[in-house]
C-alpha cells in the first residue's frame, strides 16, 4: 500500500506537485495497483468536446485489485462487514476471501445468462450483501452496472433500465427497512413491463414475502449460485472501459446517466479514501449511505476494498429500533471511522442526548459529512456529543460526477473550520468565476465553482448523449469543468460550499431537478401546471415547495395535494414528495412567459417583504395572490 500525506507540509507539498506534474504525480498514485498491462500514456485531455481519458492503453481488472490483490497479505481479514435491520438478528461478514469466491462465484451467474463484457445489467436491491457482491460480480466480467436506489419507482426505475438497455435486472423479494417489509421485486415486474430489453432477472430472497414469478425470465439467487464453481478469470479491460453507469437529476427533466470508467476511478476512489479519512490497518470503516449513491459506489465498496479495509453496510434506518440505532452499531464493533449526511446528524439530534450517552462511542477516531451544506449547529453537536472534541470532522465536498472527494480536510492534519470543506485534494484545481465567467482571483471572494483540470474520476460522459455531458458541464463557462454549486474562498483560502446556483434542491442529500419534480406533479390530470422550488428545512436541508395551478371545477384542495403525493411517489417515488403544495391561480411570469421562480422561492422562505422588481411580470397581480395564499414556513 502506498504512503499516506501525514503532515500539512506534506499535504502543500504534494499538492503542489501534483499542479505542477499532474501525470507524474498520478502515475506515481497509480503504480501500485496490479496492471495487466501497463498504460502507454497517463493523460489526454481537453474540456471542448469534452474528451477526457487516464491511463491510456493500460489493462487491468478493478476487482483484482480489490479482491485478489490482497488475498495473500489479508485474505482472513474481513472486509464487509453486514449489519441487518432488526438487532436480533445475527450480522454476516465475509473476510477477503470469501467475498472473492462470491464475487467469482455471481459472475459466473451472470455469464451463465449470458452477460457479456460491456452489457448494461441494473440493480435494484436494498443493502444487503449480495448487493456489494452484485456490484463486483458485473466488474469481474466487464459488465456496466447501473444501480437504482431501491426507493425508486417503477415508472422511475423503467425509464433507468430502458436508457441503458440493461439485459438483467438484480433485485430481491422485499426490503427490511425500519419497522416495515417493504416490497422490491413486485415493483421491478411492474417496470418490466415496460422494459424489451431484460432477458433475466435474478431475485436474492431476503424477506420470504410472496412474490410473482415469470418462468424463464426469473431466477432465484441461491438456485443460480448452486449451479456454478467460485473460479472466475478477471475479464482483460481497458482502464477507458465503462464501470459504470449512475443517474443522477439535473436541471432538466431527464435524469442523466453520469459515466465513469475504470482505470482514473480507481487510482482516485482509493488515494482520496485513504488520505481523507486517514485509513488505518485494522479500523473499522463506516459510511451509512446507500450503495444507491455515489458516496456507497465510491466509498462503501470501492475506495475502502481497494485500499484493503473492513467496510461496514448497514441495511436499516437511524430511527430504528430507536433514535440510538447508529451509537449502538459503533459500540456493537467498536467503529472507528463514521461517515454519515447533515440530515442524518440533525435528526438525530433533535431526539436529544439520551440516545447517544446510553452508548461507548470510544472507538471513533474521525468522523464525516457528505451531501449537502453542513449547519454550525450540527457540526457542533456531531464534533461535541458524538466526536467527543476529540475526533476531526471531514466535510467532504463532491458529487456524483466528480466520482470521488474533491475538497476536504484531512482527518487529524488539515486544521478544521465548521461548515469549511476546507482544501481541494492533491490534483484537484478549483476556481471560482463571477456571472459572466471572469476568475476571482485572490482570497476573501464568492463565487461559481469550476474546475480548470482534469481529475482521474471525472465523468466521461452521459450515458447515450455525449453532447448533453458537454452542455451540462463543459459549456457554461469555456474549458472549465462547472460544478453547479456556489461557492466562498474566505481570507485563509479555504473553500465554503453555498449550496447549489442552478434548478438542482437539495433534499436529504438527495438532488432533485425541479424540472424533474414539476414534470410529475403535471400528470395528475387536474394539474394545469406547476412551478417547484427548494427552501430552508430544518431536518432536510432544503424542502420541495410546489405550486400549483389546477382546473377549475376542482373544490378539494386537501383531496388534490394528496393525489398529488401519490402521483410524484408513483412517477419517481416517495424521495420526491413535495413538503408544501399550495393551489394558485397563476405563476409569476415574465411577458415572454419564464417563470419568475426568485418570487416564489422568496415566498417559499417565508420573505414575501421584500420581492424585488416585479414590474416586468405579465401580471402582478398574481404575486399578490400568491403571497397571501402562502404557507407558513414552520
Ligand atoms: C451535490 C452533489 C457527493 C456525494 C453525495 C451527493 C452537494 C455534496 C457537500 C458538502 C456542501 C455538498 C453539492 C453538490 N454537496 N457534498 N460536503 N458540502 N454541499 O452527491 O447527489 O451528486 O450531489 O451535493 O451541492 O453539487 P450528488
Amino acid at each position: 500500500m502506498s504512503e499516506r500525506i501525514k503532515s500539512l507540509e506534506a499535504y502543500h507539498q504534494e499538492y503542489e506537485r501534483s499542479v505542477a506534474d499532474p501525470e507524474g504525480f498520478w502515475a506515481d498514485k497509480a503504480r501500485q495497483f496490479q496492471w495487466q498491462k501497463p498504460w502507454d500514456q497517463v493523460l489526454q485531455w481537453n474540456f471542448r468536446d469534452p474528451d477526457v481519458k487516464w491511463f491510456l492503453g493500460g489493462k487491468l481488472n478493478i476487482t483484482e485489485n480489490c479482491l485478489d490483490r490482497h488475498l495473500e497479505t489479508r485474505g482472513d481479514q474481513t472486509a464487509i462487514l453486514w449489519e441487518p435491520n432488526e438487532t436480533d438478528e445475527p450480522g454476516k461478514s465475509l473476510t477477503y476471501r470469501e467475498l472473492h469466491a462470491e464475487v467469482c462465484r455471481f459472475a459466473n451467474v451472470l455469464k451463465a445468462h449470458g452477460i457479456e463484457k460491456g452489457d448494461r445489467v441494473c440493480l435494484y436491491m436494498p443493502m444487503i450483501p449480495e448487493l456489494a457482491i452484485s456490484v463486483l460480480a458485473c466488474a469481474r466480467i466487464g459488465a456496466v452496472h447501473s444501480v437504482v436506489f431501491a426507493g425508486f419507482s417503477a415508472s422511475a426505475l423503467a425509464d433507468r433500465i430502458n436508457d441503458a438497455s440493461a439485459k438483467a435486472v438484480l433485485t430481491s423479494d422485499g426490503n427490511f427497512r425500519g419497522k416495515k417489509s417493504i416490497p422490491v421485486k413486485s415493483v421491478v415486474d411492474e417496470a418490466l413491463q415496460q422494459c424489451t430489453s431484460v432477458s433475466s432477472c435474478i431475485v436474492v430472497q431476503r424477506t420470504k414475502d410472496e412474490v410473482d414469478w415469470t418462468p424463464g425470465r426469473d431466477f432465484w439467487w441461491h438456485e443460480e449460485r448452486e449451479k456454478v464453481t467460485a473460479d472466475c478469470a478477471a475479464e482483460t479491460m481497458d482502464a477507458e472501459d465503462m464501470l459504470f453507469i449512475l443517474y443522477t437529476s439535473g436541471s432538466t427533466g431527464k435524469p442523466k446517466g453520469v459515466v465513469h470508467t475504470i482505470g482514473g476511478y480507481m487510482v482516485y476512489t482509493e488515494y482520496s479514501f485513504r488520505n481523507v479519512f486517514q485509513y488505518e490497518d485494522g479500523d473499522i470503516y463506516w459510511c451509512t449511505a446507500d450503495i444507491g449513491w455515489i458516496t456507497g459506489h465510491s466509498y462503501i465498496i470501492y475506495g475502502p476494498l481497494l485500499a484493503g479495509a473492513t467496510t461496514m453496510m448497514f441495511e436499516g434506518v437511524p430511527t430504528y429500533p430507536d433514535a440510538g440505532r447508529f451509537w449502538q452499531i459503533v459500540e456493537k464493533h467498536r467503529v472507528n471511522i463514521f461517515y454519515t449526511a447533515p440530515t442524518a446528524i440533525r435528526a438525530l439530534q433533535a431526539f436529544g442526548e439520551a440516545y447517544v450517552e446510553k452508548y461507548d462511542l470510544s472507538s471513533l477516531k474521525t468522523l464525516g459529512s457528505v451531501g449537502e451544506p453542513i449547519n454550525k449547529e450540527a457540526w457542533e453537536w456531531y464534533y461535541e456529543h458524538i466526536g467527543k472534541k476529540k475526533c476531526p470532522i471531514v466535510d467532504t465536498w463532491w458529487q456524483t460526477e466528480t466520482g470521488g472527494i474533491m475538497i476536504s480536510p484531512l482527518a487529524g492534519i488539515t486544521p478544521l473550520k465548521p461548515t469549511y470543506a476546507t482544501l481541494p485534494l492533491p490534483g484537484v484545481q478549483p476556481m471560482l468565476v463571477d456571472a459572466e465567467g471572469k476568475e476571482l482571483t485572490g482570497n476573501g471572494v464568492e463565487g461559481n465553482l469550476c474546475i480548470k483540470f482534469p481529475w482521474p474520476s471525472i465523468l466521461r460522459t452521459t450515458y447515450g448523449d455525449h453532447e448533453r455531458c458537454r452542455q451540462t458541464y463543459f459549456s457554461t463557462y469555456p474549458d472549465m469543468y462547472f460544478t453547479g454549486d456556489g461557492c466562498r474562498r474566505d481570507e485563509d483560502g479555504y473553500y465554503r460550499i453555498l449550496g447549489r446556483v442552478d434548478d438542482v434542491i437539495n433534499v436529504s442529500g438527495h438532488r432533485m431537478g425541479t424540472a424533474e419534480v414539476e414534470n410529475a406533479i403535471n400528470e395528475h390530470p387536474d394539474v394545469i401546471e406547476s412551478a417547484v422550488v427548494g427552501y430552508p428545512h430544518e431536518i432536510k436541508g432544503q424542502g420541495i415547495y410546489a405550486f400549483v395551478i389546477c382546473e377549475e371545477d376542482v373544490t378539494d384542495e386537501e383531496k388534490l395535494r394528496q393525489e398529488i403525493l401519490g402521483t410524484v411517489t408513483k412517477v419517481i417515488g416517495p424521495i420526491a414528495k413535495p413538503d408544501k403544495i399550495q393551489v394558485v391561480r397563476g405563476l409569476p411570469k415574465t411577458r415572454s412567459g419564464k417563470i419568475m421562480r426568485r418570487i416564489l422561492r422568496k415566498v417559499a422562505e417565508g420573505d414575501v417583504s421584500n420581492l424585488g422588481d416585479t414590474s416586468t411580470l405579465l401580471d402582478p397581480g398574481v404575486v399578490e395572490d400568491i403571497k397571501s395564499g402562502a404557507l407558513s414556513s414552520a
